[in-house]
């Protein structure tokens, strides 16, 4: 066999070169990003303390234990609950008992509520929560009318007056058009350029009073 030949071309060069800054920026996200993006995508609400807070699709509890901490610095009445299938498909050793870890290093175990329960199936009672946050979690819903299903259930328990934040990579405008289509007042923020990858978008959509 005779020596091989490595040739770089710049096809190749062009290629490396956006999967390793695809790669850093992910990398960036997990270690650095994820919560500045929980830090924005939670000061687009003004907190009281008294908030009722459902995480759809909370996974290790990142909202989560950020809306419990609002609400404890605050030494308010609040409470917050997540709820989740525990898939791992976009997240690794996906449990309610690494949640609830998480939680209690975090020190807000009390304040929170966890539920394993799907987003299309939640049975809460209507017009139960002041804010709904969720990231990165609808678009896992591969079909549309389910999609559309979830986010009927999702402006259901929300009471009037309530905020719903929805952030996510994809379908957003689907969920913006399906929010305005049920009377919502909507608005879309931009996530970080450096902070967010995949690029999220949060959509904003109050329900009326
Ligand atoms: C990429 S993780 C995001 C977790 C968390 N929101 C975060 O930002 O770190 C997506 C989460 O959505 C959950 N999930 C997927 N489909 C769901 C559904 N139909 N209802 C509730 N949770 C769901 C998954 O189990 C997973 O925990």
């Amino acid at each position: 066999m005779g020596p091989v030949l490595f040739v770089p071309r710049p096809m190749f060069l062009w290629t490396s070169f956006f999967l390793l800054a695809e790669g850093l920026l992910y990398l960036l996200y997990v270690k650095w990003g994820k919560f500045r993006h929980r830090d924005r995508m939670l000061a687009l609400h003004s907190w009281t303390g008294a908030e009722q807070v459902l995480d759809v699709g909370c996974g290790r509890g990142l909202l989560l234990a950020g809306a419990a901490k609002k609400i404890r610095d605050l030494k308010g009445s609040g409470h917050a609950f997540g709820i989740d299938i525990w898939s791992s498909v976009d997240m690794g050793a996906n449990s309610e008992a690494a949640t609830l870890r998480n939680l209690e290093i975090e020190g807000v175990r009390q304040l929170c509520s966890l539920e394993s329960v799907a987003a299309q199936e939640m049975s809460f009672a209507d017009e139960s929560f002041d804010v709904i946050v969720s990231n990165l979690c609808l678009h896992n819903i591969y079909d549309r009318p389910t999609r559309e299903l979830a986010l009927r259930n999702l402006v259901r328990v929300l009471k009037p007056g309530g905020v719903a934040l929805i952030s996510d990579y994809k379908k957003t405008g689907e969920y913006a058009k399906a929010f305005e289509g049920m009377g919502l007042a909507v608005s879309k923020e931009r996530g970080g350029f450096f902070s967010t990858f995949p690029p999220l978008t949060i959509v904003v959509a109050r329900k009326p009073l």
